[in-house]
């Protein structure tokens, strides 16, 4: 009878705001691990930088851990000892203790000058080494990154490649708002902004593939605006780019032989380069398609680079990333089918 009544009686105020507060605390947690690839923190770091801000981070954590411990611990231990009793009189009444305040001065003074060498060594240390060959312009764009390597006739389009443990320099630009360029794992954040150059450097350590994204709320589709970088040894990266540098893919047969020549008719030209082919030779709205087939990923790490995907793509672009500058087309399905097997031949 009375478990039974228990059970009926509503939640207290008290657990109630208790559980949303568990709520609040573990909802975000939760969201947290939504995350797209396994490595996309600074946390988790893959390069000399992101190593030496890594033990800053923790450096600055358990310094701020000990602290907590000591102030919070010493007002639980007065609010225990000190605790008023019935009947005690009231406490001593005392103003200034030039001691105590000189030493409450010195010592966070102490802590910060502890933390600024750290944080300037750091500085330092993630400063761009002398002599960085490589240089890549990156373009934020709505909402899509350009990688344009400097003098070596490849521009891709929300993928990156790079040679491992060799620092390359970015030129960053934008060519709209302003977005912001973040590799977690590799390197530090920095603006894209119209108008104005800014540069940073990235490298890595640990071959892979590291997801990158604006971090610049940019308009409707900020939040598809991803991309990847690959971190690969200096000879798989050189046969990227022996490949990256071939005007696109010729010779196609079936289908994907109908879709180059139904490419030639379409309005694409208009956005997109295809290097090699005519009329191709000018958009500069959209990312290069030259090598379209070779990536992971498509419309900004939005879907996953499969023939279906880029099938609903082409369809409605609209449908897959509202607002985006890619109009719907209106293609028929066997237009479509065309198109998608010649650009996923684009390797
Ligand atoms: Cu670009 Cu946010």
């Amino acid at each position: 009878m009375i478990r039974g009544s228990r059970f009926r009686s509503k939640p207290s105020t008290s657990r109630r705001s208790s559980l949303s507060l568990l709520f609040a605390l573990v909802l975000p947690i939760l969201l947290s691990a939504c995350t797209w690839g396994g490595n996309h923190s600074p946390l988790n770091p893959a390069s000399g930088p992101t190593e030496t801000v890594n033990r800053l981070w923790w450096i600055m954590f358990w310094m701020s851990i000990v602290i907590e411990a000591l102030v919070a611990g010493l007002v639980v231990i007065s609010l225990i000892r000190f605790r008023r009793k019935a009947g005690d009189p009231d406490p001593v009444q005392i103003s200034g203790n030039t001691r105590i305040e000189i030493a409450w001065t010195i010592a966070p003074a102490m802590i910060l000058v502890v933390l600024l060498v750290l944080t300037l060594t750091t500085m330092v240390n993630i400063s761009e080494p002398k002599g960085t060959t490589m240089r890549v312009t990156v373009t934020g764009h709505r909402w899509w990154w350009e990688f344009d390597y400097q003098g070596m006739n490849i521009v891709t389009g929300n993928e990156m490649h790079i040679p491992l443990d060799e620092p390359v320099h970015i030129d960053l630009r934008s060519a709209d708002v302003i977005h912001s360029f973040w590799v977690p794992a590799l390197a530090g954040k920095r603006d894209a902004i119209p108008g104005h150059d800014n540069t940073l450097w990235i490298s890595a350590n640990k071959p892979g593939t590291y997801r990158g994204e604006c971090t610049e709320f940019c308009g409707a589709e900020h939040a598809n605006m991803n991309f990847i970088v690959v971190a690969q040894p200096r000879a798989e990266f050189d046969a990227w780019v022996r490949g990256q540098q071939q005007p696109a893919a010729t010779g196609q047969t079936g289908l994907a032989a109908e879709g180059a020549q139904t490419i030639l008719a379409q309005a694409c030209a208009g956005c997109h380069m295809i290097n090699g082919v005519k009329g191709y030779n000018v958009g500069k709205i959209g990312p290069n398609l030259t090598h379209v087939g070779s990536r992971q990923n498509l419309a900004a790490g939005t879907l996953e680079n499969t023939p279906e995907n880029l099938a609903r793509w082409i369809r409605d672009p609209q449908e897959v990333k509202p607002e985006a500058k890619m109009p719907n087309l209106g293609l028929d399905e066997a237009t479509i089918a065309k198109l998608v097997a010649y650009l996923e031949s684009l390797k």
